[in-house]
């Protein structure tokens, strides 16, 4: 796999090239105007970009931003987080008006060297993610027109095949940016024979998305610690009542059988932080986590349950942490996380934290961010590396 530096090496002075770069961050609409939450995935793209723009290329950004329907839609627009990155780069990034049509054409054409270009959300082009391999295919030679060589640095997206992440890499030279390089030579170390105690903390809402990496990873840990949403499907799998708990109840039984089969090394919480509602300034009322009655739902993980975890999170060697322990984003409900963080930061060894959700709770909760040894760009992509899946992405760059 050719990476950024060989790239760098060849020369890049006058070149145009396309940086596949996930800058797909949370925005606010709420005031009418967008307001990026937390701008993490922008930082973590900037060395790549720095380093292109130094050397005198003409960067030009491809990216998505949530999940658009395919046709240009203001709300998704990339204008936010363009500004953003001029404001972090401390020069002007210029915002195209298109995806890949006049208005990213005339952007690219007027960029000189060592400037930077953002192009619109790629999802506005309804090929971007089509399963269609001609219509991918499509779009990537519009992509490629635009550009000598290609850059990935979207570790968020390499287990998407879309047009942008996978085609693309077929029509140029391609590369791999220092931010996929890095996040896979992390992600390896948790595969590759990781130091014991290896302990999971798992949370997030919907347990059917997390069944994969549950099953791959069973066999391969010490200690799986689960919080979130999802507890409540194993809970119930138990046999307690959950009362008005986020319940998948077609996963009930793949849960029974997981906790069968491995369930002294499923840890589940203790205690259960709940509320008629899940409202502003709603009522706390902490209840056992196997009896938590039918007017109330769950939404964070009690103090006992952050003492259980901590407890199990202290002798570990390596951590891979994913997915908030409740609704953080409320002060009544951001408890668990902070103390899960917490334990996880404290962890004597090598720490990861993956996921966007999780990531975002770290900036959002104040915790500190240099305590962990990596923070993963990737949601979705880190859960399909650690299950052992071939990830598109990463697949076209190695060949
Ligand atoms: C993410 O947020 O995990 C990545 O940006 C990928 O986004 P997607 O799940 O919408 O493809």
């Amino acid at each position: 796999m050719r990476s950024l530096d060989d790239l760098l090496a060849e020369g890049v002075a006058g070149t145009r090239v396309l940086l596949r770069a996930d800058l797909n961050v949370p925005l606010d609409n709420s005031t009418g105007e967008a307001l990026i939450t937390d701008d993490g995935r922008i930082q973590a793209s900037l060395p790549t970009i720095r380093a292109l723009s130094d050397a005198g290329a003409r960067v030009v950004v491809a990216a998505h931003l949530g999940r658009p329907k395919g046709r240009p839609d203001p709300a998704y627009s990339l204008a936010p987080v363009a500004h953003r990155l001029g404001e972090l780069l401390g020069a002007p990034v210029s915002m195209a008006a298109d995806v890949v049509g006049d208005g990213a054409r005339l952007s690219v054409q007027t960029l000189a060297d060592g400037q930077v270009a953002v192009l619109e959300n790629v999802r506005f082009d309804g090929r971007e993610t089509s399963k269609d391999d001609d219509e991918r295919g499509r779009l990537a030679d519009d992509l490629a027109g635009l550009a000598d060589a290609y850059v990935d640095d979207a570790f968020g997206a390499v287990h998407r095949k879309h047009a942008s992440v996978y085609d693309v890499a077929q029509r140029l030279p391609h590369y791999a940016g220092g931010l996929v390089l890095r996040e896979v030579e992390v992600l390896r170390r948790l595969v590759d024979n990781p130091d014991r105690p290896y302990v999971v903390v798992l949370g997030g809402s919907k347990v059917s998305d997390k069944l994969g990496v549950i099953e791959a990873l069973l066999p391969s840990v010490d200690r799986l610690l689960i919080g979130g949403g999802m507890c409540f499907t194993f809970l119930a799998a138990q046999g307690h009542e959950v009362g008005g708990s986020l319940l998948e109840q077609e996963q009930v039984d793949t849960c029974r059988r997981l906790l069968a089969d491995a369930g002294d090394r499923i840890v589940l919480p203790a205690d259960i932080a709940c509320a008629e509602s899940l409202v502003a300034g709603a009522q706390v009322t902490v209840v056992a986590a196997d009896a938590i009655p039918a007017g109330l739902k769950g939404l964070d993980i009690g103090p006992q349950s952050v003492q259980l975890f901590s407890d199990a999170l202290s002798g570990a060697r390596t951590v891979f942490w994913n997915g908030p322990m409740g609704v953080f984003e409320m002060a009544g409900f951001a408890g668990g996380t902070r103390g899960v963080g917490t334990a996880v930061a404290a962890v004597d060894g090598l720490s990861v934290v993956g996921g966007g959700d999780s990531a975002a709770a770290v900036r959002t909760l104040g915790l500190d961010e240099s305590a962990y040894s990596h923070i993963s760009t990737g949601g979705g992509a880190s859960l399909e590396y650690l299950q052992g899946k071939s990830l598109p992405g990463l697949a076209v760059l190695a060949d």
